[in-house]
């Protein structure tokens, strides 16, 4: 895809000495700007050339062909399959329910939060312009799962079963009430021409290869789409995992994939001051790592972005938090991310990170204009506690909640940034995935971790097959309760 001009912008003043009161980072580590070829390390700021060791991983990393996700927007092939399998199916269901959890859910709900209209399952069909609505199950909680199936027509119902490794329990769980429901439809009568509904009512996204959805799609002829081997999981959402429900929905997929492109391409730069994921990477491991800023709170001032803040958490965690470091010792270590939304958190978390421990860094997440503002009206203007809102916009309102926060929290000496979007749309989504992606593996690379793997969640899921009685799984034996600690 064609990069355009990039729609965001990184500021991090407030995380520099002498802007940010009482401390933050000596400018000089950043070196001289243009200092960025090796033969002048000798000029650079250690953060310079920290980030240069980082970028040399990274590339290192490419060359073993492990970041798959940098590759998306390019790959016009895989981009084609997904509209082409969306536009076989258009026109066919009122609803479209993605089966998945973690990376396979949470980047199709940032797009869908962020790129279409809000109560978008709420709306008719001529104001959803004839596409469906896009809900997703993520969570295996029969409350939800019941909820949902039981007030939406399975008949007009799509599924979009994703899940790469093909056999995670909480999807394939959810799957197989789904399939019988759909049996029941077929012995209803309801079926159209007495045929299987499950090629008529399942798409799959899944890894190539293996996995009990890879055996289903075979068995059933049921249309399928690719999870790239060398894509992760919460890498992932700029592949059909992300892209094929959106366009079902509606979205422009091919302007989110030219936003990440030109992402992909500002984020190879090496120079560290005019690198934005190297400028987030960088500065969010020395908040942690030296200001004690373990906590990250990531805080978009936009609703529409609070999917992908929930997004953007599983990537930092799961990718930082590690137990070992790439040359084998003990880690440890990582950021706990921690999804925040303005202004209303500024009623809820904002004492604490302003009074509270030091222990916290924050990126706002901005947007520089809305498609839809709403006008204050000027009424009760002899009252100063309303007459300076009459005759502004609420946007105004909440882009002036976001600076004076950033600016108490400065004056406080409690650091932070602003990562800048000029609107939210598909092209800025686009590349706000690619930007925190990118940044995620330069962090990984700068903790000495892989940011691709997450080997902490296995024994949590080999427990609960063994719970659950899979074969091949040791049944545990849990610690009986303890009556003197239960109150
Ligand atoms: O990032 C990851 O790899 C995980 O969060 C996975 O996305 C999640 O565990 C779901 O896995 P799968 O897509 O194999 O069902």
């Amino acid at each position: 895809m064609p990069p355009g001009p990039c729609p965001i912008s990184v500021r991090f003043d407030n995380m520099i000495a002498g802007v940010l009161e009482g401390g933050g980072i000596d400018p000089a580590r950043f070196g001289a700007p243009g200092a960025a070829e090796p033969g002048a390390a000798a000029k650079e700021g250690d953060l310079a050339r920290r980030f240069h060791e980082a970028s040399r991983v990274v590339r290192s990393w490419r060359g073993r062909g492990v970041l798959g996700f940098l590759d998306l927007p390019d790959n016009r092939a895989l981009a084609a399959r997904t509209l082409e399998t969306a536009a076989a199916l258009r026109g066919r269901c009122d609803n479209v329910v993605v089966v998945g959890i973690g990376g396979s859910a949470l980047g199709a709900a940032a797009m869908r939060d962020a790129l279409l209209p809000p109560g978008w399952n709420e709306l008719g069909a001529g104001a959803r312009g004839g596409h469906p609505r896009l809900y997703i199950l993520d969570n295996p909680d029969p409350d939800t799962t019941a909820g949902l199936l039981g007030r939406i027509d399975l008949s007009r119902t799509l599924f979009n079963v994703v899940s790469k490794s093909g056999s995670t329990a909480e999807t394939l769980a959810q799957f197989l009430v789904i399939r019988q429901r759909l049996a029941a439809l077929e012995r209803r009568g309801e079926a159209r021409d007495g045929r299987s509904r499950m090629r008529d009512h399942v798409v799959v996204t899944t890894g190539r290869d293996h996995g009990f959805l890879r055996r289903l799609a075979d068995e059933h002829d049921l249309r399928s789409l690719p999870v790239p081997a060398n894509v992760g999981g919460r890498f992932s959402v700029l592949s059909p995992v992300g892209l094929f429900p959106s366009a079902l929905a509606g979205i422009d997929t091919a302007a989110v994939l030219e936003g990440a492109a030109g992402m992909v391409e500002r984020c190879a730069n090496p120079e560290l001051l005019k690198n934005p994921a190297g400028i987030l990477a960088t500065l969010l491991h020395l908040a942690d790592t030296e200001l004690g800023a373990a906590v990250q709170v990531f805080m978009p001032y936009a609703d529409r972005l609070k999917g992908l803040a929930y997004w953007l958490q599983q990537l930092w965690a799961e990718s930082l938090g590690k137990a070992v470091r790439l040359d084998g010792t003990r880690a440890e270590s990582g950021p706990t991310p921690l999804p925040a939304f303005g202004a209303v958190d500024q009623h809820s978390l904002l004492q604490l990170l302003m009074e509270g421990p030091r222990d916290k860094v924050v990126v706002f997440i901005a947007r520089g204009s809305t498609d839809v503002d709403v006008p204050i009206p000027r009424m009760n203007d002899e009252d100063p506690r309303v007459s300076h809102l009459g005759g502004r916009t609420l946007f105004e309102l909440l882009n002036c909640e976001r600076a004076g926060t950033a600016e108490a929290l400065r004056r406080a000496g409690r650091p932070n940034m602003t990562v800048a979007v000029d609107r939210v749309d598909a092209r800025s989504v686009g590349a706000l995935f690619m930007l925190f992606q990118i940044a995620a593996v330069y962090a990984g690379a700068l903790y000495g971790v892989d940011p691709t793997d997450q080997p902490g969640v296995e024994l949590g899921k080999a427990l609960t097959g063994g719970l659950m009685g899979r074969p091949g799984c040791e049944r545990p034996t849990l610690p009986a309760p303890d009556p003197r600690w239960r109150v």
